[in-house]
């Protein structure tokens, strides 16, 4: 019923990712909500997300072909609609990434990243970016992933090699909690729960601020190519709209 209340409506209007929500990783993914010996309250499942918080601003794709070629994409107009204008006659959304780069040294942007003249405004010049579609690769295995995000994309995308050095699979790797720290503000954000509150007042004896938001982070994509059994699997985020398969054909 919370798959329903998220997903389901008439398919004449909407696509109804049904393939992602009979598949067995989807299954196994509702499975970790169901508590033995007691019950799951719905209000500690994530809420359903109204669609802007699913952001459809900046997206990631990550794709492997059955020669081994790979793509790894992170594409953004930055803030929701961009500059809000679009080209007369194409339908072309134009982006607002000149925010990217730093005003002044001290004033923040609008994830409050701050910069110095190394990132200021010149002509020609390429704004900072956080976005980091990402290869991971050794001898047994390739690693594909990235995700939307803004300013915390590169924690993300960090942790996402972290935990693929570690042996994750793609499901464990798109599934991670999150939390991120950016220099300024100075306080760690996480998303809902991730911290277990010993972990949080040990973090804060320490003097960090940790604050719990409301929505998740990211939307990752990813692709694991275990080279020593060639099997490849893939998974995409549940905290977002994305969809995952992998073909043999
Ligand atoms: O390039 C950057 O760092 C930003 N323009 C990315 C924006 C972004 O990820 C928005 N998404 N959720």
């Amino acid at each position: 019923y919370r798959d329903r209340a998220e997903y389901l409506g008439d398919t004449d209007y909407v696509a109804v990712p049904v393939s992602q929500l009979v598949s067995k990783p989807h299954a196994g993914l509702r499975r970790l909500w169901i508590r033995e010996g007691e019950a799951t309250p719905s209000s500690e499942l994530p809420a359903v997300q109204p669609e802007r918080v699913k952001g459809t601003d900046t997206t990631h794709f990550s794709i492997l072909d059955k020669e081994g070629n790979r793509v790894a994409a992170t594409l953004s107009i930055n803030y929701p609609f961009g500059s809000g204008y679009v080209v007369p006659g194409t339908g072309v959304l134009l982006n607002d990434e000149m925010d990217d780069f730093s005003i002044k040294p001290g004033t923040a942007n609008v994830y409050g990243l701050l910069g110095n003249s190394a990132n200021a405004i010149a002509p020609g010049k390429r704004m900072l970016s956080s976005m980091s579609p990402t290869f991971i690769e050794s001898a047994d295995r390739l690693v594909i992933l990235g995700t939307p995000g803004g300013s915390r994309i590169i924690t993300m995308v960090l942790n996402g090699i972290l935990n693929a050095i570690d042996g994750a699979g793609a499901e464990a790797l798109v599934t991670a909690p999150r939390f991120h720290h950016q220099y300024m503000p100075d306080r760690i954000d996480t998303e809902p729960g991730v911290f277990e509150p010993q972990v949080r007042s040990a973090l804060e004896s320490r003097g960090h601020v940790v604050v719990e938001r409301e929505d998740p982070f990211g939307n990752m994509q990813a692709i694991v190519w275990d080279r020593r059994t060639d099997r490849v699997t893939a998974a995409s985020d549940p905290r977002g709209m994305g969809h995952a398969e992998v073909r043999y054909d």
